[in-house]
């Protein structure tokens, strides 16, 4: 037997029994003819209590043992430890795996994360990311707990397809049987998804893989899970109910919080005009606000021809170095710069004070304004940024579960890599009905029936009401400028299934791993992810990617380009 229980497991009540122990020691401490072992695994920490002339060799840190001994009741109970009222008198010892001293310390919270991604076998064994690993396992079971009570399937779809598309690159798999043609990673379950509600199956839900080559962030990796689900004969409120439901006993069933519903709802105008984001964090009240009217017939000639000036009011004290700190955030949007004023003495001072004597809204003493002027797809993002700056600098950011359902998405978004409107979600969003008649002239008016689910200001989900008609769906393609060979090359099957009978549906889908990294408090989505990719989108500890052998290549038909 290798043991009879964990370490987690001894109380009081097993005092002068036997135990067998397994695990790793934490710590070895030596004491005249007496050692101190702490010994842990997953469950817990048991100290032990070892005869010097038992101890073999190879009594490392972190090295595995077994031991047997006698359940004694510990003269002072170690309160911090579950197993803290009793010890373990080890009567034999064995070792069963010793270590080398680790290479990286794992009570450093400072450890570089490249040490800890090359050695993550060795990181996971921290409890910080036990934690993480076992939040995510009990909020998993919570929602297919909770979609299995709503009548949902979880239904599989492949990872070996076709293009999906979600606005980022594919990743690409050669295919050895058909030479010179290749797969593409799902970005998403997307198609799969809507022709399941074609097939009657009604109410779909899955946590899947999706693989997307795009700039990696903190929120951001190129394989990632989704909480994935569509379900037939529903409108945005029905989606509304069910993620709210889930979002509820998730939070509940994973980290015992009560999460009030229903979320607020803002328009996507309402938040780029007030928080200059489609992610608003509403945890603190500082709003945009636009002055083009008035700043356009001030003095400022950089005012006069912009068309859009917008502008922050705080409260704060701020040297010239943090307003070039500011100034150099909103030129990352695009800003050319940041113009200022403030109020001292009841007089404007700063700034471009020798521009303007006066302003048409309340301005306190002690207060700033700043300004960026611009097109209106600059100055939303910079200002929006500057904003998320001044709520984290002068501690305005509530401590509290901010969800908010953001609508009202337009259709189609600027891309400014691609020089051309683009879908803001993805193709097979359904425009508002009453906005059907913009796609043939103006379709970057038309509004979709899109939705995103933000907390605290990440964008947590998002989905929409989709075309199930092929007319319609033909209609956004061309408003898309899809030709209709490429329509009828990637997307004929799932024209063809809608002329079979196709429900009216729609979905969402939640980022599982941005969902886990909230609820954990974590700032990036690698501290809940046993295996991440770092920044560079390479894996550390397996050095992947790795080149192919020119055997595998040749198979595959592949030549790579000098
Ligand atoms: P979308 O592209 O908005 O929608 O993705 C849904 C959610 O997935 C998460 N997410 C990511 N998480 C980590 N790393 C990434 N690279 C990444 N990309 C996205 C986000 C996002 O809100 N098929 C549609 C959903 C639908 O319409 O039903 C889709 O994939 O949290
Ligand atoms: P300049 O005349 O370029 O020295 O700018 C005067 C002030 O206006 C500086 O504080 C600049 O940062 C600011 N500024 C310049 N361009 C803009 C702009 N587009 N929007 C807001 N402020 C600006």
């Amino acid at each position: 037997m290798l043991r009879s229980h964990t370490c987690g497991e001894l109380r009081e009540k097993d005092v002068g029994s036997k135990a067998i122990l397994s695990g790793w020691i934490y710590t070895l401490r030596e004491h005249g003819n007496l050692n101190f072992i702490d010994l842990y695994d997953r469950y817990g920490i048991t100290q032990l209590t070892i005869n010097k002339t038992l101890m073999p060799d190879g009594v490392t840190k972190e090295s595995v043992i077994k031991i047997s001994g006698e359940v004694l009741k510990k003269p002072e109970p170690n309160l911090k430890l579950a197993t803290g009222s009793v010890e373990v008198k080890v009567e034999s010892i064995e070792v069963l795996n010793k270590s080398k001293p680790l290479p990286l310390d794992l009570d450093n919270p400072d450890t570089s994360e490249e040490t800890r991604l090359k050695y993550r076998y060795l990181d996971l064994r921290t409890a910080h990311m036990r934690n993480n690993l076992i939040l995510r396992h009990k909020a998993g079971i919570a929602v297919r707990e909770y979609f299995d009570n709503k009548g949902f399937l979880e239904i599989e779809t492949p990872v070996l397809g076709k293009s999906t598309p979600e606005g980022a690159r594919d990743y690409l798999v050669p295919s050895r049987v058909n030479q010179g043609k290749f797969f593409a990673l799902p970005q998403s379950p997307q198609i799969f998804k809507q022709l399941f509600q074609v097939a009657g199956l009604d109410r779909y839900m899955q946590i899947v893989k999706c693989f997307r080559d795009e700039d990696l962030r903190a929120d951001r990796q190129p394989e990632f899970t989704q909480i994935d689900l569509e379900m037939s004969f529903v409108e945005e409120d029905d989606i509304y109910e069910i993620m709210e439901g889930m979002v509820k006993h998730v939070w509940k069933k994973s980290i015992d919080v009560d999460i009030k519903i229903p979320f607020p709802r803002i328009s996507y105008e309402e938040a780029m005009l007030k928080y200059g984001s489609d992610k608003p964090d509403l945890r603190f009240d500082l709003e945009i606000v636009d002055v083009s009217e008035w700043a356009k017939k001030t003095e400022f000639g950089i005012f006069q021809n912009a068309e859009c000036i917008r502008m922050l009011k705080v409260a704060g004290e701020f040297s010239r170095k943090d307003i070039d700190k500011f100034t150099d955030i909103v030129k990352i949007y695009g800003a050319k710069g940041l113009a200022f004023l403030k109020k001292e003495n009841d007089e404007l001072t700063g700034g471009i004070s020798k521009f303007i004597s006066d302003v048409p809204f309340e301005i306190n003493n002690g207060e700033y304004v700043f300004f960026v002027a611009d097109i209106q797809r600059i100055v939303a993002p910079a200002l929006g940024a500057l904003r998320l700056t001044l709520g984290k600098q002068l501690k305005l950011v509530r401590d509290e579960w901010n969800f908010a359902w953001v609508t009202e998405f337009p259709l189609m978004e600027w891309s400014e890599e691609y020089q051309r409107y683009g879908p803001m979600h993805h193709p097979f969003t359904s425009p508002n009905l009453e906005d059907r008649h913009l796609l043939k002239t103006s379709p970057e008016k038309a509004k979709s029936r899109a939705y995103d689910l933000t907390l605290n200001g990440v964008e947590l989900g998002g989905g929409s009401i989709r075309i199930h008609d092929r007319k319609l769906q033909e209609e956004v393609f061309d408003a898309l400028n899809i030709s209709k060979e490429e329509q009828e090359k990637k997307f004929g099957f799932m024209l063809g299934a809608f002329e079979y009978g196709a429900p009216p549906h729609g979905g969402i889908a939640f980022g599982f791993d941005r969902l886990i990294m909230l609820l954990a408090g974590a700032d990036n989505i690698r501290e809940v992810i046993a295996f991440p990719k770092n920044k560079d989108a390479e894996d550390l500890m397996m050095n992947s990617p790795s080149e192919a052998s020119d055997e595998q290549l040749d198979e595959l038909g592949i030549g790579i380009k000098k």
